[in-house]
């Protein structure tokens, strides 16, 4: 069942478009893969779909009972995001402000909320160290379990690997992997790995500025685009 469809989006900054003419579907228990150069848009159109962005034209169209406001979203991570200074339990907790509405305070309900997304993160002994002391694997799965709380149904994660060294990226792969498979709760990954892109999404979107491709996984190996991107070093 669809959860979130592109019809004709375009994105742009002040009358400068940097997406054009994107349109994709993600159903239920999808796990979809953009990529694509730097500067591609990759980022602009996560946050076209988080509505944090409003399209220059075309439409999001959100079906099976998910709203805009009930997506998990793990951003791209800038120096002043990783020098955040709260305790675990706080950046945890956050991932509930959505459900808080006008509420100042977070209720028994969100507490227990956070604190089983941290057991399925395996951080509860984390609880009360200050987020920016961590290491980088270690504060992935912080923001992962801070943004399993805002939803039961669409994760978006971009480009979490960045900076993590690849026994630590794959322990991370696995985790999405697990959340994909055993909640069915569909992800949408920015991600430059392409090699594990492949091996992992079901999905792709390989994006410069419009779509080059989309559609599954195994499409995309015998694709140009595909083909191209993987240099013939995928074995399929
Ligand atoms: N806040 C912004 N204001 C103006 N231009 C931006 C802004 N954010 C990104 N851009 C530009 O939009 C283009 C796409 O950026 P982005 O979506 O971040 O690409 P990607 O995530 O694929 O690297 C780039 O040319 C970038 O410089
Ligand atoms: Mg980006």
């Amino acid at each position: 069942m669809p959860l979130m469809t592109c019809r004709d989006v375009s994105l742009a900054y002040e009358g400068r478009t940097v997406a054009a003419n994107i349109n994709f579907t993600i159903n239920t228990g999808d796990y979809l893969c953009i990529v694509g150069e730097n500067g591609s848009g990759k980022s602009t159109l996560i946050k076209g779909m988080l509505g944090l962005k409003q399209p220059s034209s075309g439409r999001i169209v959100f079906g099976d009972g998910l709203l805009q406001t009930q997506i998990g979203y793990l951003p791209q991570q800038t120096p002043a995001q990783r020098d955040f200074p709260a305790t675990v339990w706080e950046v945890v907790l956050s991932g509930c402000l959505n459900r808080c509405g006008l509420r100042p305070f977070y209720n028994k309900k969100e507490k227990s909320v956070a604190k089983r997304n941290m057991q399925r993160m395996g951080i509860e002994d984390l609880t009360s160290r200050c987020y920016r002391e961590l290491s980088g694997g270690q504060k992935q799965r912080v923001l992962l379990a801070r943004a399993l709380c805002a939803t039961k149904k669409m994760l978006l994660l971009d480009e979490p690997a960045t900076g993590l060294d690849p026994l630590v990226t794959a322990e991370l792969y696995d985790l999405v992997q697990t959340i994909n498979r055993e909640d069915q709760i569909a992800i949408v990954m920015v991600s430059h790995d392409i090699q594990s892109a492949v091996s992992h999404a079901s999905h792709i979107l390989h994006l410069n500025h419009t779509p080059l491709f989309f559609g599954t996984t195994e499409d995309y190996l015998h694709s140009e685009p595909g083909k191209l991107f993987l240099g013939g070093t995928h074995a399929s």
